[in-house]
This record gives structure tokens, sequence and C-alpha cells, in this order.
């Protein structure tokens, strides 16, 4: 049964959040029973085969959201907004996100960011019924601008940037923070600050929900090993061990065998004889 947005704020914590970017993605995440759905821009990552997250496209989001949509028709559905469809201001995020909401099915969007620009993007969506789940700490889509993909909020200056962030997405009306790739301590202290819940990516055990990378977490996506992620399968090395069994087999013509195969009757062959 999917939550809605007070019955995932009231829920017992802690709330599970996964990536999914298809069919087959979405449907086992439904069936493991998580809380919310997340169609991460990663999918420029560990789908698409791009080196960052700056080329996904809003096609790319809204193509695949509706294939996890499809998948997982009872889970609430956020889809991220891609880099540069809520950064040309207020009016071009409302269409952009009115587009991924009527055309993916998602219950919510997701941006990155708490500057005041992006604040004003976050109130206006919220007043005008958008959903939003903010995003701040490590933010991939601008990751160069924040000295490449590491962890933020470490020193004073970008501590309390992270903090006073958080702070001002709630007020700005985001339903639901991800704090990426910060310190366990300082997401403690966000998590403490905001009515809102928190959802960590490598912030600790402190937030009130933890995301993970579909593809990191089942093994698929074989990329250096991430410090905020654990693997829980090896799915990726199956993979090529089925796909080099049956290319084994094909060479050796033991597949396919009879039960793989269709019969016919033998007077309808003799005639073609
Ligand atoms: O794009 C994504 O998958 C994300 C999560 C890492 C939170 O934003």
């Amino acid at each position: 049964m999917k939550l809605s947005i007070p019955e995932l704020q009231s829920a017992e914590k802690p709330l599970v959040m996964v990536t999914a970017y298809d069919y087959p993605g979405g449907k086992h995440a439904e069936a493991a029973g998580v809380d919310m759905i997340l169609v991460g821009d990663s999918l420029g990552n560990v789908v698409l085969g791009y080196d960052s997250t700056a080329p996904v496209t809003l096609a790319d989001m809204i193509h695949h959201g509706r294939a996890v949509r499809r998948g997982a028709p009872n889970t609430f559905l956020v889809v991220d907004m891609p880099f540069g469809t809520y950064h040309t201001g207020v009016t071009d995020a409302m269409r952009n996100a009115v587009k991924i909401i009527q055309e993916t099915g998602a219950d919510a969007v997701k941006m990155e960011g708490a500057t005041t620009e992006i604040l004003q993007v976050v109130d206006n969506l919220t007043r005008n019924g958008i959903p939003v789940v903010g995003h701040v700490g490590l933010m991939p889509q601008t990751a160069t601008a924040q000295g490449g993909l590491r962890a933020q909020g470490k020193d004073d200056e970008s501590a309390r940037l992270t903090l006073d962030g958080a702070v001002a997405l709630e007020r700005a009306g985001a339903f639901s923070v991800v704090l990426e790739a910060i310190p366990a301590r300082l997401a403690k202290l966000i998590t403490e600050r905001l009515t809102v819940p928190t959802i960590g990516i490598g912030a600790g055990v402190g937030c009130d929900g933890q995301v993970l990378v579909t593809h990191d977490l089942l093994g698929i996506y074989e990329g250096e090993q991430k410090k905020i992620a654990k693997r829980y399968a090896e799915l990726g090395r199956q993979a090529r061990e089925a796909i080099a069994q049956y290319a084994a087999e094909v060479r050796s013509r033991e597949f396919p065998t009879r039960e793989n195969s269709f019969v016919m009757k033998d007077d309808v062959l003799d005639k073609l004889y």
C-alpha cells in the first residue's frame, strides 16, 4: 500500500528508499516492501554509462520514471529533476516538474541544492501542490564546483552551509531532505533540527531513513567500491558467469535442448521435403 506524505513523515523510522530505473527494478523494490523509490539521476552513471549525472535529460528521467511506475504502482515514487531543468527560473522549473509528475505518475520530485534561487523554486512548487524532496551535502550535479565527488560538511563553513541549507529547504516546503556524504554527527544534528524526515546516503545511522543506489547494492554497477554504499549481492559477476555459460553451451550445441524446441508432425515435414 502506497504511503502518503503524512504517513511517511509519521512512520516508524528508519524509512527505506532505493533507486530504480526500469520496470523490473520498480517491481523488485515494491515486492521487497521499500517505503519509497527514487528514480535518481544516478541513472546517468549506473545505467547510461556517463561519467557524471550532468548529461541526463528531462526526457531520460521521464522515459525511465514511467517504466519504474509501471513496475511499482503502489509505492511512493520520487523522480529526480535533472541538471539544468530547475536552474533557469521558477517558471521553467514548474513546467518541468509538472511534466515529470504528469508523464511518469511520480508522487514527488527531488532537486539538489539550497541556494536562494533553488529555495524559490521549492517554495513555488510546493505552494502549487508539487511535493519536493530536497538534497544537500554532496550534490553530484554540481560536484565539480564542490571540489569533486567528496564528502561535504567537514569544516566550519561547509558544515554551517549544509545545516542552514537543510533548515531552509524545510522552511521552503520540502517534505523530506536527502543528506549525501556528510559526517554522521552533522547528519544527526540536522535530523534533530528538522521536523521533516532526513534520508541519508553516506550520512550515518542517525538519519530518519536511508537510500542506496540499487545498482551499487546489487553489485550490478562495479566501479570502485563506494564508501557510502554496501553491496548485498554480486549480480554483475553472476550475470557475466551466466552469459559465459550460455555462450559455451551454444558453441558446444548443448543449448537449445529438446525442451527448448517446438515439435511438428512427421507428415507436415515430409510434405516439405
Ligand atoms: O541520483 C541518485 O541516485 C540520488 C541518490 C544518491 C540520493 O540522488
